[in-house]
């Protein structure tokens, strides 16, 4: 085991990977890119205390930037407002003592350009937080961004289109995610498989048909029977696309937005069909080959843009489609924490767009009869409602079924199937009636006429 670096050191990767976040890029690969810089080289021991340090600072992103506003006098270059956002969001979590992180903060500062000034301001902001930090904290708070720890204009988003659930949506992104995993019918039954996990030493419970959330996290190669293919990891919402779309035996089915392949797994799980897997990231569809491969699965995985079709499609109808399709994200916060600081308030209304052109172009290649259901894992009506009602004025051969979902079992179906018995199903809030936790989604299930 190698030795940790200096947290001074951890504070400075982690600054920079917050830089990288403030400057409009994924903190995931943002991380990545730090950690596996050649000129430096980070030791292993010290990635995840990185990790933590930069994902609390994205989870209080408001918080910290409203903070650094009544701290400074006029706003520090880039690099030192990122490391200051990092020490204060470990000052507000009172992660460890405020002296230690000070000096910690003061050493990062000055390998920086323009050090021994940097390390001044930043000592004395930090140590001012530390002396006035209930009234810092109470006054920052007023404003909805610290609060919330959302963009502004996403919180008055959410405010309008729920207006009876907004503060529990933002809560709900605001909360630790459940590490959820989808058992595979295919090789176990979920009650089996609990009790393999029990005998593991290892609790969890059932949240929905396939889906047991873990007490606690752990790697998922530890589990039993990951490695024999019993497992995929999967939010309990996201294990309802699948079922929904009710695939059948011998069917020809078209996942058009696939990696890395939940629910393409999940499809094959429940029937044996025949599935193309088209993605527009190659990149990512290897995660899908490469989930298939460890489940023992197989599907025709295809690179290919879902709006045009005239550059991949053989001309064979599909049965069934699923449209899975690209957008803001808005429903899965708690685990994609970054999300809601990379979008920008018109992206809804652009990614609407890009979700219509792909329903309509997908439209043609769906056999009359044939059934097309509509996913986005957010929860603003531009990204769902809105692009339906549209899709449905321009094609008068499409019609819309009534999806139910019922909280106390975690099923859901759509009105003609059998055993009708939870309520109407459209936006699938992130907030659990039940402790049968989920992320957000919204699902509609469409047919063509014959
Ligand atoms: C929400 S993710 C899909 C998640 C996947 N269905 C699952 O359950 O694992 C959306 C996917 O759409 C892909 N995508 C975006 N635009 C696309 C397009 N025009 N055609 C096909 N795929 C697209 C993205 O690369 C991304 O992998």
């Amino acid at each position: 085991m190698s030795q940790r670096a200096p947290l001074a050191q951890e504070l400075t990767r982690a600054a920079r990977a917050i830089e990288a976040l403030a400057a409009g890029r994924s903190l995931q690969v943002a991380l990545d890119r730090v950690l596996t810089e050649a000129d430096a080289a980070v030791p292993p021991a010290s990635h995840a205390a990185i990790r933590d340090l930069a994902w609390r600072t994205c989870r209080e992103f408001g918080l910290v930037r409203e903070l650094a506003r009544l701290l400074n006098a006029r706003p520090p270059a880039a690099a030192p407002a990122a490391l200051q956002w990092v020490a204060l969001a470990q000052m507000v979590g009172r992660v460890r003592p405020d002296a230690v992180l000070v000096d910690e903060t003061v050493q990062a500062a000055r390998a920086l350009p323009g050090g021994p000034a940097l390390s001044g301001f930043l000592n004395a902001t930090l140590r001012r937080f530390g002396r006035e930090r209930e009234l810092l904290l109470a006054t920052a708070r007023r404003a909805p961004e610290a609060r919330w720890n959302h963009p502004a204009w996403w919180i008055t988003r959410l405010r309008e289109a729920w207006p009876q659930d907004w503060e529990r949506i933002l809560a709900a992104g605001n909360a630790p995610a459940p590490l959820t995993l989808r058992v595979n019918r295919r090789r176990t039954m979920v009650d089996d498989w609990l009790g393999r996990l029990d005998a593991a030493g290892l609790a969890g419970r059932r949240v929905g048909a396939q889906a047991v959330a873990l007490d606690c996290a752990v790697p998922v190669h530890t589990l039993p029977g990951w490695s024999e293919g019993l497992l995929s990891v999967q939010d309990a919402g996201a294990q309802l696309a699948a079922p929904l779309l009710d695939p059948q035996d011998g069917e020809r089915i078209l996942d058009a937005c696939a990696a890395p392949g939940g629910k393409s797994t999940h499809l094959l799980e429940l029937a044996d069909v025949e599935l193309v897997a088209l993605d527009s990231d190659a990149a990512r569809l290897d995660q899908v080959r490469e989930n298939l491969g460890r489940l023992g699965l197989k599907a025709h995985c295809l690179a290919g843009d879902a709006a045009q079709p005239a550059q991949w499609w053989d001309g064979r109808p599909f049965d069934r489609i699923l449209v899975d399709a690209p957008c803001t994200a808005s429903g899965i916060l708690r685990r994609r924490p970054d999300a809601r600081w990379l979008r920008r308030r018109g992206d809804p209304a652009t990614l609407a767009q890009r979700q219509q052109t792909i329903l309509q172009a997908l439209w043609p290649t769906l056999r009359p009869g044939g059934t097309l259901l509509y996913v986005t894992c957010s929860v603003f009506p531009e990204e769902g409602e809105w692009v339906l009602a549209h899709f449905l004025d321009a094609q008068p051969d499409a019609f819309r079924e009534s999806l139910w979902f019922d909280p106390a079992s975690g099923a859901a179906g759509a009105d003609d199937s059998d055993g009708r018995c939870g309520k109407p199903l459209a936006t699938l809030l992130p907030v659990a009636e039940t402790a049968r936790d989920h992320d957000g989604f919204f699902f509609a299930r469409l047919r063509k006429r014959s």
